[in-house]
């Protein structure tokens, strides 16, 4: 299973080193086999000692290896940390800041090219899913134009955008019914993300065809995060 953190624009630098020293020191006593993803934001990027087990990804970057593109962040300042883990496709990204799917696209190829691992956001805004099941899919399969779904280290996050820090979880049963219709179209893991939390993690986990979970708000206490990992190894 994957359990991956996204700090969006939350912890320091301080604070993010501090969250994945205890963290680190969690999963080596724990002895999980699960994969854990960490998303601080850029500027608490570092080359981190971690256990195989821990990764740490960015949160957005440019599909340039640098250049002229001020505010941005490209693959020459990512590779300094040993860093090779990317989301792509964020709803903030695409609802709050903007981002087309031409862009998505770009960045998926260029980081794809990088060889990075690279995991890809999709989900319906309330009023799609309103609309029903059909409509929900739909959407889903329009965020994955010009993705190369076949894509070896690609990993999917679905996260309804209606569900993400609002504390509205997707029900089981939807969650369920819209993975299984994902899986008949994408083959790599898919995670599930919106207003996971400690309370919900093992009936989320249990999901079938949910490979693991894309947490933000209850991801930003480390010791919250932590008790998710446990979750998941009894699992
Ligand atoms: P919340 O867990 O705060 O709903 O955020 C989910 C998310 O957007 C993770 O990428």
């Amino acid at each position: 299973m994957i359990i991956a953190a996204n700090f969006k624009t939350n912890h320091t630098r301080k604070s993010t080193k501090e969250y994945i020293e205890k963290l680190n020191s969690y999963v080596n006593d724990l002895g999980s086999k699960d994969s854990v993803l960490v998303f601080p934001p850029s500027t608490a990027l570092d080359s981190f000692d971690l256990n195989d087990k821990i990764s740490v990804g960015i949160q957005n970057a440019y599909a340039t290896e640098k250049g002229s593109f001020t505010g941005e962040i490209g693959y020459e300042q990512i590779e300094e940390f040993g860093i090779d883990t990317i989301l792509i496709g964020h709803s903030e990204r695409r609802h709050v800041l903007g981002e087309s799917q031409d862009e998505i696209v770009k960045k998926y190829e260029f980081y794809k090219a990088k060889g990075f691992k690279i995991i890809y956001c999709i989900g319906e805004p309330k009023k799609v899913r309103e609309e029903g099941i059909e409509s929900v899919i739909a959407y889903n399969f329009a965020q994955l134009e010009g993705i190369d779904i076949s894509y070896k280290n690609l990993i999917v996050a679905y996260e309804p955008v209606w569900a993400i820090g609002t504390g509205l979880t997707a029900s089981t049963k939807q969650i369920e019914e819209t993975l299984g219709l994902l899986k008949e179209k994408i083959k790599a893991p898919i995670l599930y993300g919106g207003s996971v939390k400690v309370a919900n993690t093992k009936e989320i986990l249990g999901i079938k065809n949910c490979e693991g979970i894309l947490v933000g708000t209850a991801s930003w206490d480390v010791n919250a995060f932590c008790e998710m990992i446990g979750i998941a190894k009894n699992i």
